[in-house]
């Protein structure tokens, strides 16, 4: 019999009927922004498994080294499980923890999730091929939306993993938040794989997010196609411009899209008008960089006990596993 291919959390009627709210407290704030999860249409996330083939892109390169170096002993240190992804993208770099479960006994189980079903379906079929001795099953939504349904479906053992340095997307208050609801989802003993990136010099890091051949900025300015098909919206692509900088102070690239000049924006499906000045940006998304010490000390205030660290040579990028211990 065939597996189930993907599940759909995301269209209770609270959802639809809350849809779009977060996009309209960002576009009516002061300083305007919008959640990053809006990037990840089916275009976005094509755009951005580009972005991570850009020579400047260093963080998916630098991460998949770590993996393939110590995806056995990761593996090792687990045992066989049931493996949530949160924002699993083509799951690419997974694979690689995916043959290392290959090699060890026990029953495993793979949950890939991403707000993407383009993206998920694709590679849920893939992978079903190419795993035939694994259960997996890809499951369409947020990450809140994941994690409260991941809490009623008890497994053995269970490693959630959040690889790209996804997580730093959140604002520190987010991230917060998010790991309280990463730490109900699992049981004592269970895993957490975190990937992160850590802090290095601004040379490096805003060429990461303004690179030359533009597809960084082809990336921010889908997600107003986005705005524009989901909620009805006449955004105009022409009058927006692309520019990441890093925040030094806050140790966080900022992505933003300047407006050329003096228009207003509506988006239908909202009752939604928004007037720009030439000149205004809207936040697009932030990307904090980390450091291993810290994070360490915040993971362990929510009872995830850090088991092991490994970065590269460069220690441009940690790979974080934790148990919990509460
Ligand atoms: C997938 C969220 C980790 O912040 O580096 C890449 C997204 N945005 N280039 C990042 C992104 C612009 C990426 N994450």
């Amino acid at each position: 019999m065939p597996q189930q291919l993907l599940t759909i959390l995301n269209n209770s009627d609270q959802v639809v009927k809350n849809h779009g709210q977060d996009v309209v407290r960002g576009l009516t704030n002061t300083l305007k922004s919008l959640p990053p999860k809006y990037f990840y249409d089916d275009r976005g996330s094509e755009l951005f498994e580009q972005i991570c083939e850009l020579p400047e892109y260093y963080l998916t390169r630098t991460e998949t080294s770590i993996l393939k170096q110590y995806a056995d002993e990761i593996t090792q240190i687990t045992g066989s499980c049931e493996l949530v992804e949160l924002g699993s993208g083509s799951s690419s770099k997974t694979q690689l923890l995916l043959d290392a479960y290959q090699k060890i006994d026990g029953s495993f189980k793979y949950l890939p999730t991403d707000v993407s079903g383009g993206i998920l379906e694709t590679s849920v079929l893939q992978l079903q091929e190419k795993y035939p001795g694994f259960s997996i099953e890809g499951i369409i939504g947020t990450y809140e939306e994941t994690l409260v349904q991941l809490e009623s479906t008890p497994a053995p053992s269970r490693t959630i993993c959040f690889l790209g340095s996804s997580a730093g997307n959140f604002t520190p208050s987010e991230f917060d938040c998010f790991l309280n609801q990463v730490a109900k989802a699992l049981v004592p003993r269970n895993y957490f794989l975190l990937g992160i990136d850590l802090q290095k010099p601004k040379e490096i890091l805003e060429p990461a997010y303004n690179d030359s051949k533009g597809v960084t900025a082809a990336f921010n300015l889908n997600i107003l196609s986005h705005l524009n098909w989901r909620f009805k919206g006449n955004f105009d692509l022409n009058l927006f411009t692309h520019q990441a900088i890093y925040n030094q102070a806050r140790t966080q690239i900022e992505m933003y899209l300047y407006c050329q000049g003096n228009v207003t924006v509506s988006l239908d499906t909202l009752d939604l008008k928004v007037s720009f000045d030439a000149g205004e940006s809207i936040q697009t998304g932030i990307s904090r960089k980390f450091d291993l010490a810290v994070i360490q000390t915040k993971l362990e205030e929510k009872g995830l006990r850090t088991k092991k660290i490994w970065t590269d040579s460069q220690q441009w990028f940690g790979l974080i596993l934790c148990q919990a211990d509460f």
